[in-house]
C-alpha cells in the first residue's frame, strides 16, 4: 500500500497520538529523500520492530551551507512513495520549509533556536562543513518532537552524523533509542548515496576508489600498521592512484569520541571523505574486519 503523505505538522502528530493511545509503538526513518536501497534497509529494519513506520523527507536548509547542493540536491517524490510502499511504510510526512520553519526571525533560516553538540561535531566533516552538524542536529531534534518516535533509525554510513545523535538524545534525555543500521554497497563496493547520482559516468567509475582506500587502511593494520598515521598514509596513497580523487580527509579514530588514538586497536575506526570532481564522498568501515 502506498503510504499516507502527510504535509503538516499538526496533521502527523494528531495522526500518530491515534496510534499511541492504542499503545502502538513508532519507528521512524528521517531522511533527505531520492530514496535509494540504504534507505531502504532503516525502513525494513523499523518495519521489522515497530508497529507503526514513519518516514520523513526534508531537505534541510538549515544543514547546508552557502555554496554547498541545497538547491540541486535530487529529488523524486513518485519513486521515493513506491520505494517507501515497498517497505510498507505507513506514513511520509514531508514538510515544506515554510512548514518546519516559519519565519519567525530576521536570521535568513528563519530559526533563532539552534542545537550546539561541542567537540564531536568540531572535527572531521566538522571541519570542512562548520555548520552541518548543527543544522542537522536541530532538524533531528526537531523531527523527534513532532514524531515521538519510540525508535528512530539511522545509517552507519554517516559515521559521525549517528555518534552526535547518539550523544544528543542522550545528553537532552530524548526518550527515543537509536538504531544504527549497516552501510548498503553498490555491487562495486561504493555506499549508496542520494549524491551518488551527481557522478559523472567516470567519476561512478573512479568513485569505487572510496571503499578500496579503507581496503587499502585495514590491509595496513592487518599487516601490523599501529600507528594512526601509517594508516592514514596508506588510505592517501591509494586514493592519489585515482586521478578524479581528491582525498578531503582521513582518519583513524575512537568509535565514541570520535578522537584520534595514539595506536589502532578494537574500538578504531576509519574514516574517509573524498572529492570525485565537486561531489564530495564519505565512507567508513571499522579497523578491524
Ligand atoms: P540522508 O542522507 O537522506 O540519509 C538518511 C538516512 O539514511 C541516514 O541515517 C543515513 O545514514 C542513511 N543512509 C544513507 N545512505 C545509506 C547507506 N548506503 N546505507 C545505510 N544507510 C544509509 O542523513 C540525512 O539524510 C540527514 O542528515 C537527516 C538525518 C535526514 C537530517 O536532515
Amino acid at each position: 500500500m502506498v503510504p499516507s503523505q502527510v504535509n503538516e505538522i499538526e496533521a502527523i502528530r494528531s495522526l500518530l497520538d491515534n496510534h499511541r493511545r492504542n499503545d502502538e509503538t513508532i519507528g521512524f526513518t528521517p531522511t533527505m529523500g531520492y530514496l535509494h536501497a540504504g534507505h531502504g534497509s532503516l525502513m525494513a529494519a523499523a518495519r521489522a520492530e515497530t508497529d507503526v513506520v514513519v518516514a520523513s523527507i526534508f531537505v534541510n536548509p538549515l544543514q547546508f551551507a552557502a555554496g554547498e547542493d541545497l538547491s540541486s540536491y535530487p529529488s523524486d517524490i513518485d519513486r521515493d512513495s513506491a520505494l517507501a510502499a515497498e517497505h510498507s511504510v505507513d506514513y511520509l510526512f514531508v514538510p515544506s520549509v515554510a512548514e518546519m520553519y516559519p519565519k519567525s526571525s530576521s536570521h535568513d533560516d528563519g530559526v533563532l533556536t539552534s542545537i550546539q553538540i561541542r567537540d564531536l561535531a568540531d572535527r572531521w566533516d566538522g571541519e570542512s562543513r562548520p555548520t552541518h552538524f548543527s543544522g542537522m542536529a536541530t532538524v533531528v531534534s526537531k523531527l523527534f518532537n513532532i514524531i515521538g518516535p519510540c525508535r528512530a533509525y539511522f545509517g552507519e554510513k554517516d559515521f559521525q552524523q549517528l555518534a552526535i545523535i547518539r550523544t544528543m538524545v542522550q545528553d537532552l534525555s530524548i526518550p527515543v533509542e537509536v538504531v544504527g543500521c549497516p552501510i548498503v554497497r553498490e555491487a562495486d563496493g561504493l555506499a549508496m548515496s542520494s549524491r551518488n547520482s551527481y557522478l559523472s559516468p567516470a567519476e561512478r567509475q573512479a568513485a569505487t576508489i572510496v571503499r578500496r582506500s579503507l581496503d587499502a587502511g585495514q590491509a595496513a593494520i592487518q599487516s601490523g600498521s599501529l600507528s594512526p598515521g601509517g594508516v592514514v598514509d596508506a588510505i592517501a596513497e591509494m586514493i592519489k592512484t585515482e586521478p578524479l580523487a581528491k582525498l578531503d580527509y582521513a582518519a583513524v579514530v575512537d568509535n565514541q569520541t570520535l578522537v584520534t588514538p595514539n595506536e589502532v586497536g578494537p574500538s578504531s575506526h576509519l574514516l574517509v571523505a573524498v572529492y570525485l570532481g565537486k561531489t564530495r564522498l564519505i565512507d567508513n568501515c571499522p579497523a578491524y574486519l
